[in-house]
């Protein structure tokens, strides 16, 4: 890359290929426990998650700042303590079969990544004004949630949110959220201390990720559905794909014939 920063990729990397994005991908309700049944149909063995803080600090999954588009709830989340939280249906706007489902607290994703030997992918996603605060609870609790488990690689699109995360609990793997990789993408990850860069697959070309694997970090594409794009991100050097289409995208596609997927 012509700046003298090169360094090799580590070799301890934990993680598989692929990642059901919000648990499940578009097959179950998304960030519900419902998704890593989904994911154990399918034979994937690692899931992304958004986790945030309920108004009592507790840790839960939820993507949005707000309630309405996959809860029964309403208004921004951060104004809620668990006790609420946990009493919506999170469920039933997905399917009237998913009616019931629940908002998973971390310690609830955890327990079933050590049942269904899954690895996670924790992005750390504060309500507004949250960020540093999330990422050291997000962090401490993951330290401690995992023990004797695959550490959970930490990401966040949130600076601060990392930076705290990177404080708290150093040993945890981070990876660095970006949609489009700026400029400056190598300043950051270093500052943070990455081990891994994670961006948007519209946005990543064969040249950045030689860039960006020959600065010694891994690569996670999302949100990526189909099998052909698939196959070139991985064909460029991307090291993990995230999908909504976990029935789509198949554990062994990266060694079966290329015909066969
Ligand atoms: O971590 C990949 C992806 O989850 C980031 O976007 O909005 O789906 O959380 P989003
Ligand atoms: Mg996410």
């Amino acid at each position: 890359m012509g700046n003298g920063i090169d360094r090799a990729v580590s070799a301890d990397w934990p993680y598989p290929q692929l990642v059901a994005h919000r648990c499940g991908g578009s097959l179950a309700p998304e960030n519900t426990l419902a998704g890593f049944d989904a994911c154990v149909r399918h034979g994937y063995r690692m899931v992304e998650f958004d986790a945030k803080l309920s108004a009592d600090n507790q840790l839960f999954l939820l993507h949005d700042d707000t309630l309405e588009r996959t809860t029964n709830g309403h208004g921004a989340a951060a104004d809620y303590a668990w006790a609420q939280l946990a009493a919506l249906d999170a469920g039933a706007w997905y399917g009237p079969q998913f009616a019931g489902t629940r908002l998973p607290m971390l310690a609830d994703a955890a327990a079933r990544c050590a049942r269904d030997g899954i690895a996670a992918n924790i992005e750390i996603k504060p309500c507004p004004g949250r960020d540093e605060i999330t990422g050291r609870l997000v962090a401490s609790g993951a330290l401690t949630l995992w023990q004797g488990q695959t550490p959970p690689l930490l990401s966040s699109f949130s600076f601060d949110a990392l930076a705290a995360a990177r404080d708290a609990a150093p040993s945890l793997r981070r990876g660095m959220l970006f949609e489009e990789v700026p400029a400056d993408w190598l300043r950051i990850v270093r500052e943070l201390d990455c081990v891994s860069l994670h961006a948007s697959h519209r946005h990543l070309s064969e040249p950045l990720v030689a860039d960006i694997r020959a600065a010694g970090l891994r690569v996670l594409a999302y949100t990526v559905n189909e099998p052909a794009r698939a196959l070139l991100l991985a064909q460029w050097g991307v090291d993990m794909i995230c999908t909504d289409r976990i029935d789509r995208l198949k554990p062994d596609m990266f060694s079966a014939p290329a015909n066969s997927v």
